[in-house]
C-alpha cells in the first residue's frame, strides 16, 4: 500500500496508508484532514488545493491545461501547487508528501 505523507496547515506532518486508485484528495479526506473538495474531482473548484514536496513535483503526471486554469484562481498559489483530485495514488507514488496551503 502506498503512503502518503502530508503535513497540515499547524506543520504537523503525518504518514498515511494510500490505497492505489484513489485520489489523494480521497485519502486526505477520509483520514479527516479538511480538503473540501467541492466538485468531487471534476475540476471546477479548486478547493483541493495541495503544494507538493518539490522533490515530488516533476514526478506527478503532468498537469492538464483544465487543472492549469482552476489552479489560477488559488490565492496562495505556488511553484509546486496542485489540485490533489489529479493525483491518483500507486505504488509509482509511493512516499508522496504534500501539504496543506494556509488559507
Ligand atoms: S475537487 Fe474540485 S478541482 Fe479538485
Amino acid at each position: 500500500m502506498p503512503k502518503l505523507t502530508v503535513t497540515d496547515t499547524t506543520g504537523k506532518t503525518a504518514t498515511l496508508d494510500a490505497r492505489t486508485g484513489l485520489s489523494v484528495m480521497e485519502t486526505l479526506r477520509s483520514n479527516g484532514y479538511p480538503v473540501v473538495g467541492e466538485c468531487e474531482g471534476s475540476l471546477a473548484c479548486a478547493t483541493c488545493h495541495v503544494i507538493v514536496d518539490p522533490a515530488w513535483a516533476d514526478r506527478l503526471p503532468e498537469i492538464s491545461e483544465k487543472e492549469e486554469d482552476m489552479l489560477d484562481t488559488v490565492f496562495d498559489l505556488t511553484a509546486t501547487s496542485r489540485l490533489c483530485c489529479q493525483i491518483i495514488m500507486g505504488d509509482q507514488l509511493d512516499g508522496l508528501a504534500v501539504s496543506l496551503p494556509t488559507t
